[in-house]
């Protein structure tokens, strides 16, 4: 099983990234002060849609990229303004990626791909071709690991780069989009193998989607949206239990911000959302219950939907 203990891995603070436009475009905010904290062998979903700042995040979270502002601490060590010549073994011993595409080198078979980045990372050839190899076995890619690239199929192109991310026991894996370009029934095998390397080895997943789905695999997700985090959950919530599974964050100028599919559901017709306080102790709480009780007069003009769930007949608001 996979210790998660209390101790802080990686936490960054106040990260804001800044493109600038080109020749008098305007500049792109993509994060816009955000505060994140992962543990030690803990598995994280990033979840949000295109353009959210996924992919930026992660890159400055694993040390590809630097933040316009803010700071990165990694094992405690601020990694956000080291040097290159600093930041580059650390990388490479204790931060693996997967990418959407896998990234393999296409004149290398998967085999010849993982040996070389242990053999990068300092590993003798003999110890690095055993230990590519019983990697490849144990994520089901023995009668395929001589292959090159272009003879894999997507999910086995990722198996390789999982393979390649985990082969010298990093503490972290950092995939952008890992299952992007895979069809249902191998984005479930590749996200079971996250979740199964996450329960036997010892290391902390961080995954980038913009699926709901995929996130349910982690054990909590962070929602991302135009580069601020509008809240988070935990794996399987069940979304009326805000209570229990949801957290929400509020502003600076004291505005609560609700994630967008929870309000989706709140907006349903005839859910009624009542919210309570609870401030005792030192875990506040906001609670919030829908009363299942179906409107019986039109939210719009209050006039007698006579049953009608879609359509008031009186003033002509559409309701769903
Ligand atoms: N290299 C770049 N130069 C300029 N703008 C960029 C660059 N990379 C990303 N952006 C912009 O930053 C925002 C966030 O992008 P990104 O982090 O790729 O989001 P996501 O991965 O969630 O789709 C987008 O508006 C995108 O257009
Ligand atoms: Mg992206």
């Amino acid at each position: 099983m996979a210790t998660e203990t209390n101790e802080s891995l990686l936490k960054g603070k106040s990260i804001y990234s800044i493109y600038e436009g080109l020749e008098g475009a305007n500049n792109v905010v993509a994060l816009r002060g955000l505060n994140i904290e992962m543990k030690k062998g803990e598995f994280v979903a990033i979840v949000g849609t295109s353009g959210a700042g996924k992919s930026t995040l992660l890159r400055i979270l694993g040390g590809l990229q630097r933040p316009s502002a803010g700071t990165i601490r990694f094992y405690g060590q601020d990694i956000s303004r080291m040097s290159e010549k600093l930041l580059v073994p650390i990388r490479r011993s204790t931060i693996g990626f997967i990418f959407q595409e896998g990234n393999l080198l296409p004149e290398l078979s998967g085999y010849d791909n993982v040996v070389r980045t242990l053999r990068y990372s300092g590993m003798g050839f003999d110890e690095a071709r055993e230990r590519a190899k019983s990697i490849l076995i144990r994520l089901g890619m023995e009668s395929r690991m001589h292959d090159l690239p272009h003879r894999l199929s997507g999910g086995e192109l990722q198996r390789v780069a999982i393979a390649r991310a985990i082969s010298n026991g990093p503490a972290l894996i950092l995939a952008d989009e890992p299952t992007g370009n895979l069809d249902a029934g191998n984005t479930e095998q590749v996200m079971q193998l996250f979740r199964e390397l996450h329960e036997e080895m010892d290391i902390a997943l961080l995954i980038v989607t913009h699926s709901q789905h995929v996130a349910s695999f982690a054990d909590r997700s962070v929602e991302l949206s135009d580069g601020m985090i509008i809240g988070q959950h935990g794996a399987g919530s069940d979304i009326y239990a805000l209570e229990q599974s949801r957290s929400v964050i509020i502003s600076d100028s004291g505005n609560l911000t609700l994630p967008p599919e929870l309000l989706g559901v709140m907006n349903s017709f005839g859910y009624h959302w009542d919210f309570s306080f609870n401030l005792n102790g030192a875990d506040p709480r906001i609670i919030g219950r829908p009363s299942l009780q179906a409107h019986t007069n039109c939210p719009v003009c209050n006039e007698p939907l006579n049953g009608d769930k879609f359509y008031c007949h009186s003033c002509g608001a559409k309701l769903n």
